[in-house]
C-alpha cells in the first residue's frame, strides 16, 4: 500500500490538463467514490492495527494533495478563460480615433475661393497633364519662349504633340474659353509643376489660383477693385495694394500686385526687405490674341486675368519660412493650423 501511495503522489506532482474536461477526468480518476484514493481508503480498513497510524496520515496527505492539485488546475484554466474573454469585450467603449485637420494649403485655398465666390466667381478645374497648346501656344507664348525649355517644364511626351505637366493654372482659362462664350467669371485652383531644384523657396510642384473675367466693357478698374477687395478680406481691412507694370505673354497691359507688409504695417522690415511691400500676384487685361485663339471676338469682349500661388499667400498669412514643410506632412507642423480650421 505504501508503494501505491508513493506512485500516486508522484503522478499528482506532475499533474497537468489543458481543458476543464480533462481536469474533471482527473478528479474522477483520483477523488470520486470509485477513484483510486477511495479504493485505497477501502483497503485501509484491512490494514493491521499497528500500521494504521502511519498509513492513515500518509493516506490523508495524499487525499489533500489530490484535492489541492486538482483545484489549482481548475483555477488556472478559468483564469486563462477570463483573460481571453477580456480581449474581446464587445461592451467596452471603442478607443476614439482622433479627427485629422485640414492642410494649411487647403484652408487658405478654401478661404480664397470663398472670397471670390462672394464676388460672383465660380470654380473651374482642368487637367494637370496638359498639351503645349493649352499651357503655352493659346496663351500667346512665342515658340522659343524659355518657359517651354526642359529646365522649366516637365515633358511627358514630345510626339506627335508635346504632353507636359502644366506649369501654371492659366491653362484652365483656355479650357473654359474654348468651350464657353462670355460672360465668363471663374477662379481655377490647382496644382502646377516646374522643373526646379527643391529648396526652402522653390519646389517642383506648388498650387495656384487663377482668375478670369470676360464680358463686354471689362476694364482695368474692374480688375483693380476685385483685387483690392480680395486683399482686404484675406489680409485685413487696412491692407493697401500697389500695381507695378510687368510683362506676361497672355495679358496686355500686365502688372504685378504687392500688398502692404502686414508685419511692419508698411514701414519696412526684414520680411519685406525694407520696402514695406510684398508681391502676391500677377495680373492684366487678357491679350486680344488669346481671346481670338480661343474663339472669342476681342472686338466685342474684353477681360482681365490674375494668377497667384497658394503657398505664397499661405506664407504671408502664417509666416511659413520653408516651402518644403507643406509637402513633408510632419504632423507637428500640420497641428499648428488646428485653430485656423
Ligand atoms: N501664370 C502666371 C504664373 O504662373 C501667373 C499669372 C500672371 C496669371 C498674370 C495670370 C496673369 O492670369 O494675368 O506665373
Amino acid at each position: 500500500m505504501l508503494e501505491k501511495i508513493k506512485a500516486i503522489t508522484a503522478e499528482l506532482e506532475n499533474l497537468n490538463a489543458t481543458t476543464p474536461e480533462a481536469v474533471e477526468q482527473l478528479r474522477i480518476k483520483y477523488l470520486s467514490k470509485k477513484g483510486e484514493i477511495s479504493a485505497l481508503m477501502t483497503d485501509f480498513r484491512s490494514v493491521p492495527a499497528e500500521m494504521k497510524r502511519e498509513l492513515g496520515s500518509k493516506l490523508n496527505d495524499l487525499k489533500n494533495l489530490a484535492t489541492e492539485k486538482i483545484s489549482a488546475l481548475k483555477d488556472s484554466l478559468s483564469a486563462q478563460a477570463d483573460n481571453s474573454a477580456s480581449d474581446i469585450d464587445l461592451t467596452r467603449t471603442a478607443t476614439p480615433i482622433p479627427f485629422g485637420t485640414r492642410h494649411p494649403l487647403s484652408l487658405v485655398k478654401n478661404e480664397m475661393l470663398s472670397i471670390f465666390a462672394s464676388m460672383g466667381f465660380t470654380i473651374a478645374e482642368g487637367p494637370e497633364i496638359e498639351d503645349d497648346w493649352h499651357v503655352f501656344s493659346s496663351l500667346n507664348f512665342p515658340a522659343d519662349h524659355p518657359a517651354r525649355d526642359m529646365q522649366d517644364t516637365f515633358f511627358i511626351a514630345r510626339n506627335p504633340v508635346d504632353v507636359l505637366l502644366r506649369t501654371h493654372t492659366s491653362s484652365v482659362q483656355t479650357r473654359v474659353m474654348e468651350k464657353t462664350q462670355p460672360p465668363i467669371r471663374i477662379v481655377c485652383p490647382g496644382r502646377v509643376y516646374r522643373n526646379e531644384a527643391i529648396s526652402a523657396r522653390a519646389h517642383c510642384f506648388f498650387h495656384q489660383v487663377e482668375g478670369l473675367y470676360i464680358d463686354k466693357n471689362v476694364s482695368f478698374a474692374d480688375l483693380k477693385q476685385v483685387l483690392l477687395q480680395f486683399a482686404r478680406q484675406m489680409f485685413g481691412p487696412e491692407t493697401k495694394i500697389r500695381l507695378r507694370p510687368s510683362y506676361f505673354p497672355f495679358t496686355e497691359p500686365s502688372a504685378e500686385m504687392d500688398i502692404s507688409c502686414d508685419i511692419c504695417g508698411g514701414k519696412g522690415c526684414a520680411f519685406c526687405k525694407g520696402t514695406g511691400w510684398v508681391e502676391i500676384l500677377g495680373c492684366g487685361m487678357v491679350d486680344p490674341n488669346v481671346l481670338r485663339e480661343c474663339g472669342i471676338d476681342p472686338e466685342i469682349y474684353s477681360g482681365y486675368a490674375f494668377g497667384m500661388g497658394i503657398e505664397r499667400i499661405t506664407n504671408l498669412k502664417y509666416k511659413v519660412k520653408d516651402l518644403r514643410l507643406f509637402s513633408e506632412n510632419d504632423v507637428r507642423f500640420l497641428h499648428e493650423f488646428d485653430a485656423a480650421k
